[in-house]
């Protein structure tokens, strides 16, 4: 059976219905179809049928938004501070839509690995232990010396299965950023999954808000160097079924990075409102006031934005194929509408 992309997961949905009408044919072959057309309908039938078991995953997208590793933090005798974080490579296979699996290679054993957070001017020493069949690095985007870049054939270079390394620097500049493995082929260590957030605080810091990292990420299931799956935070549909809360008003913050492999960009888009656009989150001068930004591989964009209404509102890729096969999802308002 072929597949093209833009029918991925309705085909795999559809087989996964059929499979289930055959195995209950000969008791109950009509209830079992109509309830998969009726359910297929309650969801506009654009999005995956069923839930991803995101217990056995270990990896709640809803959670994920909010969990920054701020590392163990001590004071060295200069009075900085020093924070020590420890990041694990290994394989692992991640459910990324309801009965779609990906062999992914992950850190600490998610996808994305862990949204690493410190504040300038901090000392930062992220160990990496490599406990997979392949060599890996990490490759921090900010300041840093040549031989903590993370790249093969440069200082320690590829880290070897089995081995660690430390990679130390000062946490500049601020602003939001990312960190990845560098080894080749790298094309394929990316989008296995070896990617997180890296945000460097302002030392004055931001002003408070709802905050949240949504990394646009994509997978290729079938190994053609095309997505078949995309999402936010890895699991399709998932903030579309399980819609972000915030209050009316508040300020929201939405740290955006972008580490779509094999695409050229990627985009946001969110209805009922605009955001103010602070790009890759080194000044705290907005330069742009829109409704939709696009961003090319490790682009990113602090987003900020207040909902003027309460009610659901959807966000999403503005690549409508994109939309389609899992990066779509929604904000639910609530609170006071009253003016
Ligand atoms: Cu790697
Ligand atoms: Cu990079």
């Amino acid at each position: 059976m072929s597949l093209t992309r833009r029918s991925f997961l309705l085909k795999g949905a559809a087989g996964a219905v059929g499979a289930l009408a055959a195995a209950t044919s000969d008791r109950l072959p009509t209830a079992a179809a109509s309830g998969a057309i009726d359910h297929a309908k309650a969801h506009g039938g654009n999005l995956t049928v069923g839930e991803v078991d995101l217990r056995r995953l270990g990896f709640d997208p809803t959670r994920y938004l909010t969990q920054f590793d701020w590392g163990k933090a001590t004071r060295l005798p200069n009075g900085r501070t020093l924070r020590e974080y420890t990041v694990v490579a290994y394989e692992r296979e991640i459910e990324i839509a309801p009965g779609v699996f990906f062999p992914a290679w992950v850190f600490n054993g998610t996808v994305p690995g862990p949204t690493l957070r410190a504040r300038e001017g901090d000392q930062v020493r992220v160990k990496l232990i490599n406990a997979s069949k392949h060599p890996h690095t990490l490759h921090f985007h900010g300041f840093h010396k040549a031989e903590m870049d993370g790249v093969p054939g440069i200082g320690r270079g590829d880290v070897l299965p089995g081995e660690t390394f430390t990679y130390e620097f000062e946490a500049a500049p601020f602003g939001l950023h990312l960190y990845h493995c560098h080894s080749q082929p790298l094309k394929r260590h990316i989008h296995k999954g070896l990617y997180g957030t890296f945000i460097i605080d302002p030392k004055q810091g931001r002003p408070s808000a709802r905050e949240m990292v949504m990394m646009m990420n994509g997978f290729d299931t079938n190994f053609d160097s095309e997505n078949e799956v995309y999402a936010v935070n890895t699991v399709a549909f998932h903030y579309a079924k399980h819609p972000i809360r915030v209050r009316r008003g508040e300020l929201v913050r939405i740290y955006l990075v972008n580490l779509t492999e094999f695409d050229p960009i990627n985009s946001i888009h969110i209805h009922g409102n605009f955001f103010h656009v602070y790009r890759t989150g080194t000044s705290l001068t907005t330069t742009e006031f829109t409704d939709t930004i696009m961003l090319c591989q490790a682009e990113r964009a602090v987003l900020e934005m207040r909902f003027p209404y309460t009610g659901r509102y959807m966000f999403h890729a503005h690549q409508t194929e994109f939309t389609e096969l899992g990066w779509m999802g929604f904000f639910e308002v609530t609170g006071d509408d009253a003016v």
